[in-house]
């Protein structure tokens, strides 16, 4: 979604600033914009469509200063146009903002009436005009914009620069992740590290409520209150490698090959522990973990998906209940609450605004307990959590989640493990048994990849079709869920996923020759239930792809493909038949030409409702 970047140094910004919006281009976004103090008057420039549009526009205006904002819009308010797209200027302010404004209406008429002119249908206008009436009072920057964000609801992050004070630029964080860098001579602003970091690693994380001011020579930070305040200065861990292509064609294609290292560095503590104590989940997990009488999952997405394989681990392990829910309906419904349960967030992103909801609205409804399983560190959710699981999938680039699933999942298998442990229906022998399948699951993931070449020849296949059913069931069926929805994602292909015995009750009506199903069938106690809802599909003329791994005893035959997928023991097999359906997707949308990093009206970071 929305991206920010800014930068104020003794050297020409405009760089840094494209750089910035470049790497942040993974977000998802619609529009890009850059707004500079060229002199003594702000120049902008503005443009729909990809960044390196708008930096030819700049290039070819000759744009270079020292101080400088940009931002990558991704259309909430108003179209998208250039003169939606932001920065936003107010008689000499210039001002970039993410997140969402709820009493934007409210305060467009006020400055209305104040006699201000809007140029744009977005929420964000009224903070440009709102900062610049406040300077009318005879303040200066940061303190109108103090006073403009006292006057807000909703969540933002935003940098503002003015032409009347060109040695500074002051930014405010409410609900939304923004951080400053710090240079030698230089400092900057962005919302996701990635964007800046090519000029510092050194970040300072702001919090809820923050403002602060950049000049050259430093930083300073106040609270919510306006009180200066200190915040931890931090070494960012995302390395440039982590943000660039290497090798491959598409980050998607790299993430996918990177899965054995990142699950590798996922279970490396529990490796390193030789068992799964409860501190993987943070040093008060034990007493936690251990008084909870049940676990209700919140998440989106792909994230869901992972949650929904979680609960068959945590039932059948820890013997627990387990709910999943979509964040987005559970928190505007009337949920059940027992404090006693513990509510586990899922979330790759940890900005997930439907995914922080629902966390705040089951703290509301009584809920003590809360884990964030989490791929960013810092991000929100896991802020506003008592336990955090950090998965160490490294920064994912590619808009569809491939590596922080899987390590999701590895996480929550081993939340399942030790909650087993600590309500005893797992034993020393079983905890060994489990680290022992960990231990082989990035081997087992390797082998997956190396089916790379089978998958490419059945995403030929797949590229010309309208439409695909994905079949899986018990552990198998969200994975089935995850495959469909990658399919979707990145080829546009309609694709949907049941549970293999559901076919029958409907989308059976569905199948015919032109219907490509894809089956998971790995050799587990419901094969052969699996095998006889294939036969369904055959007797109506359906072709089926199968996922088999070396004991399913299944074998090709007319209408009937079939992969071997590596032999895994038991509970993580979800894992390793996640590496096909991702690379059928991967492949069938390279075949069919679409953008897959940046698939269409999809965003990486889903901070709006
Ligand atoms: C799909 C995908 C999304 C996300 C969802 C939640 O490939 O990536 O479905 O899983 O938007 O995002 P996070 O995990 O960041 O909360």
């Amino acid at each position: 979604m929305c991206g920010i970047v800014g930068a104020i140094a003794d050297r020409d910004v405009v760089p840094v600033l494209i750089e910035g919006l470049k790497r942040l281009e993974y977000r998802g976004y619609d529009s890009s914009g850059i707004a500079v103090l060229d002199g003594s008057a702000i120049r902008r420039v503005r443009r729909t469509g990809r960044v390196a549009e708008m930096e030819s526009a700049a290039a070819a205006e000759g744009f270079s200063a020292m101080l400088g904002i940009g931002h990558t819009r991704w259309a909430t308010h108003g179209g998208v146009t250039e003169s939606n797209a932001h920065p936003h200027l107010s008689h000499g302010v210039a001002l970039v903002h993410n997140g969402i404004i709820e009493n934007h209406e409210e305060q467009r008429e006020r400055l209305r009436a104040l006699g201000y002119a809007f140029e744009s249908q977005t929420d964000t206008e009224v903070i440009a005009h709102l900062i610049h009436h406040h300077l009318q009072a005879g303040i200066d920057l940061l303190e109108a914009l103090q006073r403009a964000v006292k006057e807000l609801t909703g969540a933002y992050a935003l940098a503002v620069i003015s032409q009347a004070e060109p040695q500074r630029m002051v930014v405010a964080r409410m609900g939304c992740p923004l951080l400053v860098g710090l240079g030698e001579g230089e400092n900057f602003v962005a919302s996701d590290v990635s964007a800046i970091v090519s000029a510092t690693r050194r970040v300072v994380f702001l919090e809820e409520g923050d403002t602060a001011e950049l000049t050259r020579a430093g930083v300073r930070v106040f609270d919510a209150g306006d009180v200066p305040v200190q915040r931890e200065e931090r070494l960012s861990s995302v390395s440039l490698a982590s943000l660039e292509l290497g090798p491959y064609r598409h980050f998607m294609q790299k993430e996918i090959h990177e899965q054995p290292r990142a699950l590798g560095d996922t279970i490396e503590a529990a490796i390193d522990a030789g068992g799964f104590p409860a501190e993987l989940f943070g040093k008060d997990a034990q007493a936690v973990l251990a008084g909870v009488t049940g676990v209700q999952i919140l998440a989106c997405g792909t994230s869901y998906y992972a949650g929904l394989t979680a609960r068959y681990w945590i039932e059948a392990l820890a013997n627990l209940p387990c709910s999943v829910e979509i964040a987005s309906e559970y928190r505007y419904r009337a949920a059940y609450a027992d404090p006693k349960h513990l509510i586990v967030t899922i979330s790759q992103s940890g900005e997930t605004l439907d995914t922080m909801e629902a966390l705040k609205y089951a703290k509301s409804l009584g809920h003590r307990h809360t884990l964030s399983i989490c791929n960013v560190p810092e991000s929100a959710i896991p802020r506003a959590s008592e336990l955090v699981c950090y998965t160490r999938a490294g920064a994912e680039i590619g808009v569809a989640s491939t590596k922080a699933f899987t390590t999701q999942l590895a996480a929550l298998f081993q939340l399942a493990v030790v909650l087993g442990k600590l309500h005893g229906r797992v034993d020393a022998a079983q905890e060994a048994d489990y680290l022992e399948q960990l231990r082989h699951l990035p081997g087992s993931v390797q082998h997956a990849l190396n089916l790379e070449p089978q998958i490419v020849a059945w995403a030929e296949r797949f590229a010309g079709k309208a439409n695909a059913l994905f079949l899986g069931r018990g552990l198998h069926y969200p994975i089935a869920l995850e495959g469909a929805l990658k399919l979707k994602e990145i080829s546009y292909i309609h694709a949907e996923a049941y549970p293999a015995g559901e076919l029958k009750h409907g989308p059976l009506a569905l199948v015919d020759a032109e219907m490509p199903v894809v089956v998971i069938a790995p050799n587990d106690s419901l094969l052969e239930k699996v095998k006889s809802n294939m036969q369904e599909v055959r007797a109506r003329g359906g072709e089926l792809f199968v996922f088999a791994d070396q004991d399913s005893n299944f074998s090709a035959s007319e209408g009937v493909h079939v992969i071997r997928t590596p032999r895994h023991a038991g509970v993580l097999s979800p894992v390793v038949h996640t590496i096909p359906v991702q690379l059928l997707a991967y492949h069938t949308a390279l075949a069919r030409g679409t953008d897959v990093d940046k698939p269409r009206n999809l965003a990486k970071s889903v901070t709006v409702e």
